[in-house]
């Protein structure tokens, strides 16, 4: 029995909370900060996650064996390093990648010179700053469109323009180097040719040395009913995705996984935790967009309830390097979760309206991604994404259904919600 500390906030960490609390071998869960759905598996904790130091004395007071990072926020600014670094916090299984490993999401400049290194399929690129914005301008003249811009660093996962034309690209170039439309995060810029397919994520534990492939899915951003309308954070996902069937996935793990790792392992990186690859199956051939240094959000409340593997163990295997001893079981269902939202969101939007329901839904599993006690203990929204409602069926259409049936159940003002997560494959 051991004591854990979950780092993050959200429906993805109320997942994992959720997945670690009900195993035998979870002494007492923490969760920093948390939220008010985790305050049911755990303690929340109110540290500010950047203050480092504060985050290894609860470490040591309170005896964790076993870190999880969720967010990629403190693994850029290097948290693995400061644990790595302190002979007292360093026998901590700690699930996250250091500095160096989380460029993988922190810098696109540096994840596409690593796919090109390592012959990892992916778009074709180059990276202008200042320095040659000029030659940048007359770089894009001859692009075939549409052209996709990308800030280098983080931006909230707002740096990523698509522009339909030469003109609109150009400008939005000079905006993100020469007016820092992104801040820092923007004084280097990707340009990269679009990919014509569908879009998947495929997720990847590591412990540095082994790795497991798990469970595919596919999120749905924008919060329009056909992927119209203004990306947001995640309206929901599907796990898995149809066509990614062993064949596909093969192909991921041999032209793409299995060169990630072995490049990290070239670069002396010792990569520990979670590796999300989010694809494009060009034509049946994938193909790199991004990595991320975490899970998904939502598609952890999709991959997660699939896998039936004990969390607690899985998550100090790979702490561990230990992951070869592990027998990963997967629920063969499809789960679908559906994101309930504040009306206006991913733009203005009103909290605190008073949240009912929830105790009449059956057959589902509720995730809260933005909720608040009263201190009368009434549930309030708290957040643009309020509520993942995630079910498991034979097929997507079965899973769906269950967890819309759910969804009206739960009632809020401004409550509002994508009706037909994975339309593309009913
Ligand atoms: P990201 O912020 O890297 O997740 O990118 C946001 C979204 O932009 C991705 O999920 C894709 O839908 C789209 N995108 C990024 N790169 C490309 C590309 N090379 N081709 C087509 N779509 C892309
Ligand atoms: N759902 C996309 C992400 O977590 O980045």
């Amino acid at each position: 029995m051991i004591n854990i500390l979950l780092i993050g906030s959200g429906g993805r960490e109320h997942a994992f909370a959720m997945a670690l609390a009900k195993s035998s071998s979870c002494k007492q869960l923490y969760i920093m900060p948390g939220n008010a759905g985790t305050s049911k598996h755990g303690i929340n904790v109110a540290i500010d996650v950047n203050e480092f130091h504060l985050v290894a004395q609860f470490c040591l007071d309170n005896h964790i064996t076993l870190l999880i990072v969720g967010p990629e926020d403190p693994l850029v600014k290097g948290l693995r390093d400061f644990f790595m670094a302190d002979p007292k916090l360093a026998g901590i299984a700690f699930v996250g990648p250091d500095k160096k490993g989380a460029q993988m999401e922190g810098s696109k400049d540096w994840s596409k010179q690593f796919m090109q290194k390592y012959g990892i399929p992916t778009a074709a690129y180059k990276t202008f700053t200042q320095h040659n914005l000029e030659e940048g301008i007359a770089y894009l003249e001859n692009h075939s469109l549409p052209i996709v811009l990308k800030a280098d660093g983080l931006a909230a996962g707002k740096g990523v323009l698509i522009c339909e034309s030469v003109a609109e690209a150009q400008a939005e170039l000079r905006a993100m180097i020469a007016a820092q439309k992104f801040g820092s995060a923007s004084e280097k810029v990707v340009i990269e040719a679009f990919l014509h397919g569908i879009e998947l994520s495929v997720f990847v534990v590591t412990d540095g040395t082994h790795y497991l492939v798990l469970p595919s899915a596919k999120d749905y951003k924008r919060i329009g009913e056909g992927d119209t309308g203004l990306n947001t954070g995640g309206m929901g996902a599907i796990s898995p995705v149809p066509f990614a069937d062993k064949a596909f996935i093969d192909k991921v793990e041999e032209t793409i996984i299995k060169p990630t790792i072995n490049g990290l392992k070239a670069e002396d990186i010792h990569y520990v935790g979670f590796i999300f690859v989010g694809l494009m199956n060009v034509n049946g051939v994938p193909k790199v967009i991004e990595y991320n240094s975490r899970m998904g959000d939502p598609e952890t409340e999709v991959v997660l309830p699939r896998i039936q593997t004990d969390m607690v163990e899985l998550m100090l295997a790979a702490g561990l390097g230990k992951l070869n001893e592990v027998n990963l079981q997967i629920d063969a269902r499809t789960a679908v979760t559906v994101m309930l939202v504040s009306k206006g969101y991913p733009e203005a939007f009103e909290r605190g309206k008073v949240m009912s329901g929830m105790d009449s839904v059956e057959g589902s599993t509720l995730y809260h991604a933005g909720t608040k006690l009263s201190e009368t203990g009434e549930w309030l929204s708290n957040g643009g994404r309020v509520m993942a409602v995630t079910s498991l069926g034979s097929n997507i259409k079965e899973a769906l259904n269950l967890s819309l049936q759910n969804a009206e159940k739960i009632s809020f003002e401004n409550k509002y919600y994508r009706k037909d997560n994975g339309f593309e494959f009913l």
